[in-house]
């Protein structure tokens, strides 16, 4: 059975269907202009600013950034999947959906996913059931019982037991027929070496199975229940689970972390439990990893704030130090390092209740201020150590991707430090070129910008002739990278609402010198569907959908000819920015008297000036 849709349904369904209706059943809307304004049900506010546009079916909400078309809404507010809100529209609008028939290729590669799913959840049944069983499952419960899982967190998280003998998952598949090969492709078997057959990779452990947001079992985890080693084992990398994309606890914490807006990230599977269990359901655990960008950006699917819970002892604190960068994309960061030496959250919230751990919670630093702590503990305050303070805040500062809040922190850190607030911004800024070099720059970094103040009336925020020159001037303390990206964000935004200059865009080859890769991504879709309408894009790419959203709701307007204006103020800002990275590679080789090197650059520095490029 296949539970895919045809694209032409789902299209269908996305134009049947009104916005407008589907939301107002959930927020308050009141007519403003065009459009319908109200309070964001995605975050806590006092005046409205979650915006519905009715023209262009979409929402977009100006003080969170949240925003999308109605099966973004419907997913978001209701925690459906995509196909719930595919489903649920169609029966509120009485289309039919009939099964897609699906290529060999796509049959197989889908197909393969859900047999390994229905494996994986029939094995947590399995272990469950063991786990339940008086006999079986005797010493595991004592285990749970004496480390304090209450009945209901086991049943909550699904824990269960793994027998103590080789071959009980084995044979229980088995006598239901299933092929081994598939059991060893969902990581629940291990093929002996010298081929003779398999065995059980999980034997003689408590069972944790780690379940995706969507409710899908991609995993498990598997604890010792004495001092044997390793303490846990977890899935090995399947085409189900990876670690570096997962966490432990999405599904139950998810609910939560729309409630609050936070989410708290700690390291274990115990510390997930314990907190639940005390009522603290918002907290993850990365599974024996560090925090990922992947990780940050499921998360910022769920909530704003991410507090990461980290030992206080020295080990704690560098891993804390090492994920500054990739917390920074979070757009509100904290780390808890304060919990007392020896205690883990688990430890913490047994001992002291919930109250207390969300308390140290809410005191906990921001990131920056964090390491500016820990640095200046560490480094002194000589001028060598105000150099390697500023030396080791340079990465994280050139992650903050708000201009304000970078500033801001900039200035804290100049103060604190006693020096010139220059010299600092252009360390920050020499690493955001270099960073900008290295290969996967940009891969996930883009976060939705949200404006410092809230336009309002929310409508016609920008003068009908303003656009071009607010956007170009190159103002005090804005980098030429910021000014970049704005510029390519404009391009975005054009392309949306005139899709007739696409053509040029792409004859022009705009696009190919795009830095951001979210709006490059986006730009190229316009490029292949130059009609779509804009609610029709990026449906299964949530940071994507919001940077559309933002960019159709904003509905900039431009002069005539400011369309052509802003396509070759780009054109000659890239020239510049090509002409500034090869005047750096030249002074860089003279430095290394590189003279080969020199020469060739010289070279394209000629090839560049006769094409009028300097
Ligand atoms: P308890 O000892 O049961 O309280 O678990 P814990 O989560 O407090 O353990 P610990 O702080 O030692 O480890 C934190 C997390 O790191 C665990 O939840 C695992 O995800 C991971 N981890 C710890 N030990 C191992 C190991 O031996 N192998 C693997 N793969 N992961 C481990
Ligand atoms: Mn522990």
């Amino acid at each position: 059975m296949s539970f895919h849709i045809p694209e032409e349904k789902i299209n269908q369904i996305l134009h049947t269907a009104d916005i407008g209706e589907v939301v107002s059943q959930y927020v308050q809307l009141k007519k403003a202009g065009k459009d319908s304004a109200g309070l964001c049900p995605f975050h806590s506010e006092k005046t409205p600013s979650f915006t519905v546009s009715h023209g262009k079916q979409i929402f977009y909400c100006f003080g969170c950034g949240m925003g999308g078309n109605v099966y973004r809404f419907l997913m978001e507010y209701n925690g459906m999947t995509f196909v719930e809100a595919v489903r649920f529209l169609a029966g509120k609008y009485n289309i039919d959906i009939p099964e897609k028939s699906l290529s060999h290729e796509e049959e197989t590669r889908i197909s393969q996913r859900e047999r390994l799913l229905s494996l994986n959840r029939q094995a947590a049944d399995f272990f469950a059931a063991n786990l339940n069983n008086s006999q079986v499952g005797r010493i595991a419960s004592a285990y749970l019982e004496k480390r304090g899982i209450s009945q209901n967190a086991i049943k909550s998280f699904g824990l269960g037991y793994a027998p103590d003998k080789w071959d009980r998952l084995l044979k229980y598949f088995s006598s239901k027929k299933v092929d081994p090969g598939q059991l060893e492709a969902a990581g629940l078997i291990i093929s002996r070496k010298d081929s003779s057959g398999y065995y059980d990779r999980f034997r003689n452990r408590i069972i944790f199975p780690i379940i995706d947001a969507q409710m899908r079992v991609i995993g498990f985890g598997g604890r010792v229940m004495d001092d044997s080693l390793p303490k846990y084992l977890n899935t090995p990398e399947t085409l189900l689970y990876h670690k570096s994309q997962s966490l432990y606890g999405m599904d139950i914490a998810k609910r939560k972390c729309r409630e609050t807006r936070t989410v708290h990230v700690v390291e274990g599977y115990m510390d997930v439990i314990k907190l639940s269990q005390h009522g603290v359901e918002n907290a993850v655990a990365t599974l024996g990893t560090a925090l990922t960008s992947d990780h940050v950006r499921l998360l910022n699917n769920f909530a704003d704030r991410l507090v990461l819970v980290y030992d206080s002892d020295p080990a704690g604190i560098k891993a804390a130090s090492r994920s500054a960068d990739i917390l920074a994309q979070a757009s509100d960061a904290r780390i808890l390092a304060t919990l007392p030496a020896g205690y883990d959250p688990d430890d913490y919230v047994s001992k002291f209740g919930p109250e207390s751990f969300l308390d140290l919670a809410e005191k906990a630093p921001g990131i920056v201020s964090f390491m500016m702590d820990q640095a200046v503990a560490h480094h002194g305050l000589s001028v060598k150590g105000r150099v390697r303070i500023i030396s080791e805040m340079k990465n994280v500062l050139s992650s903050i991707q708000d201009r304000i809040e970078r500033g801001l922190y900039i200035k804290e850190l100049a103060e604190r430090i006693k020096v010139d607030e220059k010299a600092v911004l252009e360390v920050v800024y020499r690493k955001e070129t270099e960073k900008r070099r290295s290969p996967d720059y940009g891969k996930s970094t883009f976060q939705p910008q949200i404006p410092a103040q809230l336009p309002t009336p929310i409508r016609d925020v920008v003068p009908q002739s303003g656009r071009i020159n607010n956007s170009l001037s190159v103002g005090a303390g804005v980098s030429p990278f910021e000014d970049r990206h704005r510029m390519e964000k404009d391009i975005i935004a054009m392309m949306l609402q005139r899709p007739d200059i696409i053509p040029e865009i792409d004859r022009r080859n705009i696009l190919a010198l795009f830095i951001n890769a979210d709006l490059k991504a986006i730009g190229q879709s316009l490029v292949g569907h130059p009609d779509a309408p804009a609610s029709d894009l990026f449906s299964d790419d949530g940071p994507k959908e919001r940077v559309v959203a933002e960019l159709v709701i904003m509905d900039y307007q431009w002069k005539e000819d400011g369309y052509m204006g802003l396509i070759s103020q780009f054109e000659s800002s890239h020239r510049r920015h090509e002409n500034l990275r090869l005047q750096e590679r030249i002074e860089a080789a003279e430095n290394e008297n590189n003279q080969q090197l020199l020469l060739e650059l010289l070279k394209e520095k000629q090839i560049q000036a006769s094409q009028g490029y300097a």
